[in-house]
């Protein structure tokens, strides 16, 4: 294969793994810095000038410039190949072997959403487009920055793209996996986005993985989001962070916001290191990958109470991966898009500089909770933060931070650091309570035996395994994401390699499943333990869906019907995206 030679000397592995990674120079020909693919503080991750090359001593991931763009991209070689040639302007000779089924139905799928692309930019200049154009106006964006997000329009009879990608050729089947129509009773197609303003989904490396469609009359829902594909999986993607991530780099920290607007708003004054979760919660992958750039974050969301809720989930992922988190609260009642155009860019680029520290900011709500003139409400007010710093894995970090808070509230180190240690003595942090194997349904340890000993089970469980929608949820979550991960990389599902992929604490789980040898699952089958996964998967889900309720009441009991209203939707979106 004397292109993926050429190639590989024509491309600078520095330049491409510094793109995902924070590098700097450890000695003459080698660089080093946090390793992307396991969870570290200390960076064990080195790359080679002269051998072109990377490896961590951390986890083992090595590998060369194609390797490092595979797993970093969970692309197959061949994309990963397509991928840095297209990306640095190196013609690529079409050959068969280069393309399997897979990666030629993912390189169909890139197509269409590139096709899908143009047409909605242009739809965007058409007549039928007028009440679009004004309403970008009114909301204040540039045609620049309308060129800049690619923002679009889709035609509203709801055939255009549908007739557009069979022109091109593309077959029934290709349609379908592009999440990009919808098929009809009579088997014909219609466009999955109707007279909707479009915002284009960029995956981290810049290509249109999905589409979010906003509404421009009353109607349900407000945005309409690409279904999940081979190329769109919604947990893993951030919107923007294609364009926000050398910025995150430069200033050291990244700012998430709620919605598509937000970030075009706060990206337009200037503040680039601006990214928002595409229309679901917040994941521990999309948290992983703003880490890689920064482990240093402003979480600026919504004023409202949804926007309260979400930040603190959020938050508390955040803090589970060992991030730094400030919290910036607008003033106004203003979302940040809505803030940025009344105060402008300077007011709120120093609103991010001076945002607090999550902690203090937790101790600035408990000083107006509790009377903190006397030492009994200080202690009080105390306790409401114990829960979120027992969230800090790091030991050392931890006490730094109870000896900064109990600074900041006045109270007495003594008597803090003594509490401390009963909670911790009593509750030991999620982070660390997940990972061990007592707290690991019977269902997961078997499957995940299984899946490591038998490749023919392993193929069977795969496919209903991936399909789950809380896969990162279930207490060994991270592992079955490890095996599914791999395998949609094309690579076999073995114990040292699914090792390979995970973080220390997560690997001594791994470690405990696989070579426990009282976990009887000899009279199991493969489909017992998946639906008894679905079984946790469901309580999981309705235990989410009971919080929810609950909010709904909270919000009627107090009278605010529209709040009431807001967490009904939310709960039957819930409901719709997991039937
Ligand atoms: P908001 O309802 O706060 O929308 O939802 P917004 O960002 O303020 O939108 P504008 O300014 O009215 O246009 C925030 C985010 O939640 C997701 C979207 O990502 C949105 O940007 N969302 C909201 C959906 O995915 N679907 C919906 O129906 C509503
Ligand atoms: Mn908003």
């Amino acid at each position: 294969m004397e292109f993926v030679q050429q190639l590989k000397a024509s491309v600078d592995i520095v330049r491409v793994i510094g793109e995902y990674v924070r590098l700097r120079k450890a000695s003459g020909n080698r660089l080093q810095g946090l390793c992307p693919f396991h969870n570290e503080k200390t960076p064990s991750f080195s790359v080679y000038v002269d051998i072109q090359a990377y490896k961590c001593f951390g986890c083992g991931a090595t590998g060369d410039v194609i390797k490092f763009v595979e797993q970093i991209e969970n692309l197959s070689f061949y994309e990963a190949l397509k991928s840095l040639a297209e990306q640095f302007s190196i013609p690529m000779p079409k050959r068969a072997e280069y393309s399997d089924p897979e990666s030629k139905l993912r390189g169909s799928l890139y197509d269409m959403n590139e096709l899908a692309l143009q047409l909605f930019r242009a739809g965007y200049r058409s007549q039928a487009a007028a009440q679009a154009r004004e309403y970008v106006a009114r909301r204040g964006l540039t045609p620049e920055l309308v060129e800049q997000f690619g923002l679009g329009f889709s035609d509203p009879t709801g055939q255009a793209l549908t007739r557009k990608l069979r022109a091109e050729g593309f077959s029934a089947e290709q349609i379908e996996a592009s999440g990009l129509a919808r098929k009809r009773e009579d088997g014909g197609f219609y466009d999955y986005f109707r007279g909707r303003l479009i915002f284009p989904i960029h995956s981290e490396s810049g290509k249109v993985v999905a589409f979010a469609g906003r509404t421009l009359r009353d109607e349900e829902p407000k945005y309409l989001n690409s279904p999940q594909t081979k190329i769109y999986h919604k947990s893993d993607v951030l919107y923007n962070l294609n364009r926000a991530r050398n910025s995150i780099r430069k200033v050291e920290h990244s700012i998430l916001v709620e919605g598509y607007m937000d970030v075009i708003g706060v990206f337009s004054a200037g503040v680039e290191q601006v990214v928002a979760s595409c229309g679901t919660a917040l994941t521990s992958s999309q948290v992983r990958s703003l880490k890689r750039h920064s482990d240093r974050i402003v979480v600026n969301f919504d004023p409202d109470r949804a926007g309260a809720a979400a930040a603190e989930r959020s938050i508390q992922m955040f803090l589970d991966e060992g991030m730094h988190v400030r919290v910036l609260e607008l003033e106004g009642g203003l979302d940040p898009d809505e803030y940025v155009k009344e105060n402008g860019a300077d007011v709120y680029r120093r609103k991010v500089e001076t945002a607090s520290n999550f902690f203090h900011w937790l101790a600035d709500r408990a000083r107006k909770k509790f009377d903190v003139s006397s030492a009994e409400g200080r202690m009080q007010g105390f306790q409401l933060l114990l829960p979120a710093i027992q969230r800090i894995p790091d030991k050392l970090e931890r006490l730094a931070v109870v000896n900064d808070v109990a600074a900041y509230l006045r109270v007495d180190p003594g008597a803090v650091l003594d509490q401390f240690r009963k909670a911790a003595a009593e509750r030991k942090p999620v982070a660390v309570r997940k990972q061990t194997i007592s707290a690991v349904p019977k269902a997961e340890k078997i499957l995940i035996q299984k899946m490591l000993r038998d490749s023919e089970a392993c193929a069977a469980a795969l496919p209903q395994v991936a399909e789950l929608p809380n896969l990162g949820r279930l207490a060994a979550g991270r592992i079955f994401e490890a095996i599914v991960t791999a395998a949609s990389q094309g690579e076999a599902i073995e114990f040292s390699r699914i090792e390979g992929r995970l973080d220390d604490t997560t690997k001594a789980l791994l470690h405990d499943i696989a070579f426990a040898d009282d976990i009887d699952g000899s009279g199991e089958s493969v489909q017992d333990a998946l639906n008894c996964l679905k079984t946790l998967e469901d309580s999981d889900l309705e235990a989410q869906r009971a919080e929810m309720r609950a909010r709904v009441r909270e919000a009627e009991r107090s009278g605010n019907l529209q709040e009431a209203l807001r967490w009904t939707k939310e709960l039957q979106k819930m409901s719709a995206s997991t039937r």
